[in-house]
C-alpha cells in the first residue's frame, strides 16, 4: 500500500467522522501486515463520555475482520501540527503492534512520524508483584 493512498484514506474517513459536539473531526487508516486498511472516524455522542476515537473504531474494525498485525496507521485531523493519538488509542494501538509506524497529518498537508514506543514510553502492562 502507497503512503499516499493511506493518507488519503485517513483524510476521507476523517470527513465522514460524526463530531456535532467538539466539531473536531478526526480519521484514521490502519494498514495490516497482510496489506489491507481498515479505517476509523471519531463517533460522539450526546452523552460525551460515550464518544470513540477513529484510532480505536480502526482498530476494532480490523480486530472483528480477524487482522490483528499492524504496520502503520495514519491520523487524520485538522490541527497544526498534526494531533498525536490520545493516551488511550497509544495503549490499544500498543495492545496490537510491536511498534507500528504512527503518521499525523493534517488538512493543511503537514506530516509527522513517530513509533507508539516513542508515543507511550512506559506502557501499562499487568506484572506479578
Ligand atoms: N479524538 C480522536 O478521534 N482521536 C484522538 O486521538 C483524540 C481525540 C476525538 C474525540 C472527540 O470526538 C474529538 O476528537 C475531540 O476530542
Amino acid at each position: 500500500m502507497d503512503e499516499q493512498e493511506l493518507i488519503r484514506m485517513a483524510h476521507r474517513a476523517r470527513e465522514k467522522a460524526y463530531a456535532p459536539y467538539s466539531k473536531f473531526k478526526v480519521g484514521a487508516a490502519l494498514l495490516t501486515k497482510t496489506d489491507r486498511v481498515y479505517t476509523g472516524s471519531n463517533v460522539e455522542n450526546k452523552s460525551y463520555g460515550l464518544t470513540v476515537c477513529a484510532e480505536r473504531n480502526a482498530v476494532s474494525a480490523a480486530i472483528s475482520d480477524g487482522e490483528r498485525d499492524f504496520v502503520a496507521i495514519v491520523i487524520s485531523s485538522t490541527s497544526k501540527p498534526p494531533g498525536p493519538p490520545c493516551g488511550a488509542c497509544r495503549q490499544v494501538l500498543k495492545e496490537f503492534s510491536g511498534d507500528i509506524k504512527v503518521i499525523m497529518v493534517n488538512a493543511a498537508g503537514d506530516r509527522k512520524i513517530r513509533t507508539v514506543a516513542e508515543l507511550l514510553p512506559e506502557p501499562f502492562g499487568a506484572k506479578d508483584a
